[in-house]
């Protein structure tokens, strides 16, 4: 599993994991040359939230969810009444995967393989040990398996809170990429279904 690459001791501060996944190169994402993308918000936070990985955005920023997914999360964690500045954001891959799309030279996203997931799972786990949130919202099965290390079925498991280790509670919902990607009538549907999770992730909250 990827936690034998890591003899080292755990990172003390969020800052040492920040300045740990640019440096990092235990994968084939780590080693292609883009910008480590690492979490932000409140380091006390009680909400963890863990994407999938940065997107051609947040790459190029060096931020996470600020790119067209990132905003439907956003304005949905708004309606909610979660100010993402209180939340501790981050994802479950460090680096952005992606290929090149000739002719038009866009880069486009791919999924991270189980292993690439498992290998950075040590950084997002580190992240989880020093933040000590209350509750853990994961975005997609990425994510969900970055935090349970092992792949579940988001439809089955989503909507109720799954205990984690050292008492956090795990909630885990669709990704705001799969809304973007769904026709009208789908996607209001779907939405409506991400909106009554992330209020079940708010009153636990509250
Ligand atoms: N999607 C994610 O999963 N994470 C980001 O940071 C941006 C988009």
């Amino acid at each position: 599993s990827g936690a034998a690459l890591f003899t080292e001791a755990r990172p003390a501060s969020l800052e040492a994991i920040a300045a740990g996944i640019s440096a990092c190169t235990r994968c084939p994402i780590g080693c292609n040359g883009t910008r480590a993308v690492a979490g932000e918000g409140r380091s006390d936070a009680a909400l963890m939230i863990v994407g999938e990985q940065p997107g051609d955005s947040e790459e190029q920023a060096g931020r996470p969810f600020i790119g067209p997914a990132g905003q439907v999360l956003r304005s949905h964690l708004d309606q909610a009444g979660i100010d993402p500045a209180q939340v501790w954001l981050t994802n479950a891959v460090k680096h952005f995967k992606f290929v090149m799309r000739a002719p038009s030279k866009r880069r486009l996203h791919q999924s991270p393989a189980a292993r690439e997931i498992d290998t950075c799972r040590w950084w997002v786990e580190s992240e989880r040990l020093l933040v000590r949130p209350k509750l853990v919202l994961a975005l997609g099965a990425s994510a969900a398996r970055s935090v349970l290390g092992k792949t579940v079925s988001v439809q089955k498991v989503r909507g109720a809170a799954m205990p984690l280790e050292g008492g956090a509670e795990l909630w885990i919902t669709t990704h705001p990429s799969y809304l973007l990607r769904l026709d009208d009538d789908a996607r209001a549907a779907e939405e409506a279904r991400f909106a009554a999770d992330l209020r079940s992730v708010a009153a636990r909250l509250a």
